[in-house]
């Protein structure tokens, strides 16, 4: 036990222009607990950042809609509402007073989704009924876990609207004060969709080559560089990542494109799943940090690692150099001091699974800092 000061995940870093004070970031995790009808953040939600923020610490916003028909998962936040911003304005003002920094991580969920949270047929690259016909694919809907509603192909002349609502997100997102935005990529939603070829099979230029499959996520990062200048746009990506029945059939080809044209963006960071997690279960125990080695090598700017990481597997990543920081997901969901945890080399607090996606405080904001269980 005891304050090891030579951690490099404690000394301070630039992700563009987020300046930390230290290395351990929050993972955008879905919990639920937006208020409905209307998805959203509450004081609830605000307890909870709050108890996750610390001084110079990045807090990654669960995965928040860009509009109503984007929408695939029961209670989770908006950001196409002016009440959501004031809703989120609430919650961030919290994160702030403790000193800490936060983003929000743009989602369109696409085909992942059921006609009664959407609102209207959900939407995807191409048609693929193998997805709603699997009776193990399930979607938090009202009333409980249903499989996903039949889905359509987007018209190209949707498209653009589909980029305005990611434009228009992001402009809500500024003006509920967050520090910048993150564009979901990863876990086979919306985005995914477009980019792995086993949902994508389209025909006109959005379908096809690997260009083709990854202009969608291209044309949204331009889009969100338009709203907030340099070095405040992130964006998430799960190379060879399987889950919601993500495939492709050249997952190094199709990532590797997609790191190196970001190089062209002044992004804050890149935000690198590790297929050795497969949503929010690890499938591949004992695999390494194989992507963020992989795309260290192509992308030039910062990455944060995320997957599968325990405190010193986190610290060998940014020592190797393979990542500039880490984000934990399950063990912030247990832990809210996971940073003072981490340098203080404190036992972490095993979390509940069943209470991730429960609608209440239950397994959400009464998790006890290390100060609390010492009591
Ligand atoms: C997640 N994950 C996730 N990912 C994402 O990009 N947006 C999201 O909203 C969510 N939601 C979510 C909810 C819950 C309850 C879990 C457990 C996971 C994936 C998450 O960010 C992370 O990649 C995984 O949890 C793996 O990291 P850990 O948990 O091994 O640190």
């Amino acid at each position: 036990m005891g304050s090891n000061t030579t951690q490099k995940l404690f000394t301070p870093v630039n992700l563009g222009a987020l300046r930390l004070g230290h290395r351990v970031v929050m993972a955008p995790l879905t919990r639920s607990r937006s208020t409905l009808p209307g998805n959203v953040p509450n004081d609830l939600m605000a307890k909870y950042y709050g108890q996750r923020a610390s001084n110079g610490g990045l807090i990654i916003g669960e995965a928040t809609n860009i509009s109503a028909s984007s929408r695939g998962w029961l209670g989770a936040p908006g950001l196409f509402t002016d009440e959501q911003v004031a809703g989120w304005r609430k919650v961030i003002d919290v994160v702030h007073a403790k000193g800490g920094k936060m983003v929000a991580q743009l989602w369109h969920t696409g085909r992942s989704s059921h006609i009664d949270i959407s609102g209207t047929q959900p939407v995807s690259a191409s048609v693929n009924p193998g997805y709603w016909q699997d009776p193990d694919k399930l979607i938090s809907a009202p009333g409980g876990w249903v499989q996903p509603s039949p889905h359509r192909a987007l018209a190209l002349d949707e498209i653009p609207g589909i980029i305005e609502d990611y434009r228009r997100a992001a402009q809500r997102a500024k003006d509920a004060g967050f520090e910048g935005v993150e564009l979901h990529s990863a876990n086979g939603y919306l985005i995914d969709q477009f980019l792995q070829d086993n949902s994508n099979h389209r025909t006109d230029q959005y379908g096809g080559s690997i260009e083709n499959r990854a202009r969608l996520l291209l044309e949204i990062v331009s889009a969100l560089v338009s709203v907030w200048g340099d070095n405040r746009v992130a964006v998430r990506i799960g190379p060879a990542g399987k889950w919601n029945d993500m495939n492709d059939s050249n997952p190094d080809a199709l990532f590797s494109y997609v790191a190196a044209q970001l190089n062209r963006f002044p992004l804050a960071y890149l935000h690198i799943v590790e297929p050795r997690v497969k949503g929010n279960i690890v499938v591949a125990e004992g695999q390494g940090a194989v992507a963020s080695e992989q795309f260290r090598k192509i992308y030039k700017g910062n990455i944060v690692a995320a997957g599968g990481f325990e405190p010193a597997t986190a610290e060998a990543i940014v020592e190797a150099g393979n990542a500039d920081a880490v984000a934990f997901g399950r063990h912030f969901i247990s832990n809210p001091d996971l940073p003072l945890r981490i340098r203080e080399n404190l036992p972490l607090t095993p979390y509940d699974r069943s209470t991730f996606y429960t609608f209440d405080a239950k397994g959400y904001i009464d998790y006890a800092s290390h100060a609390e269980v010492a009591v």
